[in-house]
């Protein structure tokens, strides 16, 4: 859950305006229908849920390393952070200083590893063993983003939003896109439609 932070020097870097409210209310809901949880967190301010166990990561490839370790022995996966795409190829090991020439530095940056795309091809998750859920934080045409964006990553259910209108807010909507459908979660707190969302994970895990 959360963003993820890339440090350009020691006391700067990147990140983005995820709250990580989705996911911790997500946390919170598979918790409340029995799941034994781990949220792994980048840097946000939120208290942990009740009964949840937390790691707290920091930059992508942390946060990588904290859910491919979890994913070995997990079942279900929900990828709920805004993961930064990129990070600076290398983080100053001084804080960058002005010369006084007026010159700006010149920022190189290097693609992150996609954690949910990683952890769905792995041989647990092809498999069946581990069901992975990923999100798409978009600004427009959020079906055909999404369902673009399921087949890409490789995952059998994707939860569309739009990033901008959610990004630290208590509410929003979520769009559920599977091989099947289209299910829309209309407008209500995050922790009600976290309920729902648990609710039709276990729906597609129960064999009918
Ligand atoms: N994600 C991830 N690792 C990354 C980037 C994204 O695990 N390095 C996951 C997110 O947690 C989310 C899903 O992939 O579950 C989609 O993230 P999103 O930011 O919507 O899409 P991107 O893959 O970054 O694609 P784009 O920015 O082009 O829309």
């Amino acid at each position: 859950a959360g963003p993820t932070y890339e440090a350009i020097d020691p006391v700067r870097g990147i990140t983005n305006l995820s709250s990580g409210k989705m996911g911790f209310a997500i946390a919170r809901a598979a918790r409340e229908a029995g799941a034994e949880v781990t949220l792994i967190a980048g840097p946000v301010h939120l208290s942990t849920p009740r009964g949840v166990a937390r790691v707290d990561v920091k930059s992508a490839s942390n946060m990588l390393s904290a859910a491919t370790q979890r994913a070995q022995s997990a079942t279900i996966f929900i990828a709920t952070a805004a993961v930064a795409d990129w990070r600076p190829a290398q983080a100053a090991d001084h804080k960058i200083k002005k010369d006084g020439s007026g010159k700006t530095p010149e920022l190189q940056f290097v693609e992150n590893t996609d954690i949910l795309a990683t952890i769905a091809q792995s041989e647990r998750a092809q498999s069946g063993a581990l069901f992975c859920v990923g999100f798409a934080a978009e600004s427009q045409d959020l079906l055909a983003n999404a369902q673009a964006k399921r087949a890409r990553k490789g995952v059998p259910l994707l939860v569309g939003n739009i990033g901008p209108a959610t990004f630290g807010k208590d509410d929003n909507a979520l769009l559920l896109v599977d091989a099947q459908q289209a299910v829309e979660l209309p407008h209500a707190s995050k922790l009600t439609l976290a309920r729902q969302l648990i609710d039709e994970i276990a729906k597609r895990l129960t064999p009918a």
